[in-house]
């Protein structure tokens, strides 16, 4: 297959987000208690663990939100954007110009990373498996482009959520590759890399439940259910 088919057919497996969810993903809603959070708690887990970072990819990067967040809670020397919407990449390199470290965006797919073997110390995927139909693939380019011992920082929505009907109504998501919490920790597991249980938190964050938080608001009693987010830090062996 030469270049021109092989991102073609990239380009057909890419299952592009709908106009709400390319909106929503604007909103403050989004930035505050989906993205800062996951970048927040991230840094809890981590406990200092990232010191010496010096290159950051940050992998479907939308518009380049998290720069910021990543340069102030993880201070890499550079950060690398890249992301399928070639829109979305012209307004991630405006945003780029906000941080004090280096930033570069590029227009790419997370199946055929343009880095060599070994070049990147740390991954910031959030919310991207749940976008993809070939997940595996993108596990085999993060474990071939992350140097030995270096990390993926994963944070995803499971099955639970994205399966419910407003995200059905509103958003696009590939069928058949939804997955649980730990479902998702075994799929990253299974590429080689390590995850231990301390690396892991699971959550009901109140904008990914049916009621949205409110009969827990009211005081009333909740019941034990699904997690329908997961964060993960996962290790490349050294
Ligand atoms: C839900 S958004 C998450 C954006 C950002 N990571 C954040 O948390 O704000 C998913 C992003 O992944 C991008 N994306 C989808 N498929 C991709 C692929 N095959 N390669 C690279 N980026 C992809 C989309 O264009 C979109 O910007």
């Amino acid at each position: 297959m030469d270049a021109l088919e092989k991102s073609q057919t990239e380009e057909r497996e890419w299952v592009r987000e709908s106009r709400f969810g390319r909106w929503f993903l604007t909103t403050n809603i989004w930035f505050h208690y989906v993205l800062r959070e996951a970048v927040v708690d991230f840094k809890q887990l981590l406990n200092n663990r990232l010191s010496g970072t010096t290159q950051m990819l940050d992998i479907g990067c939308h518009q380049g939100l998290a720069f910021e967040l990543l340069e102030q809670h993880f201070q890499p020397k550079a950060i690398i954007g890249v992301d399928i919407d070639r829109e979305f990449v012209v307004r991630a390199r405006e945003m780029a110009q906000r941080c004090q470290c280096q930033v570069k965006c590029e227009n790419g797919t997370v199946y055929n990373l343009d880095f060599p073997d070994a070049s990147i110390d740390v991954i910031f995927s959030h919310q991207l498996l749940h976008h993809l139909s070939d997940q595996a693939r993108a596990l085999e380019e993060f474990y071939r482009v992350l140097v030995p011992g270096g990390i993926i920082l994963v944070g995803e929505s499971c099955r639970s959520f994205i399966h419910s009907l407003p995200v059905r109504l509103l958003f696009r998501h590939p069928k058949n590759v939804q997955k649980s919490a730990d479902e998702y920790v075994e799929l990253v597991k299974s590429f080689g890399f390590t995850v231990e249980d301390e690396d892991i938190k699971t959550s009901r964050p109140w904008w990914s439940r049916p009621d949205y938080g409110f009969t827990e608001l009211l005081g009333w009693p909740q019941k034990q259910q699904e997690p329908t987010e997961v964060l993960m830090i996962a290790r490349k062996p050294v």
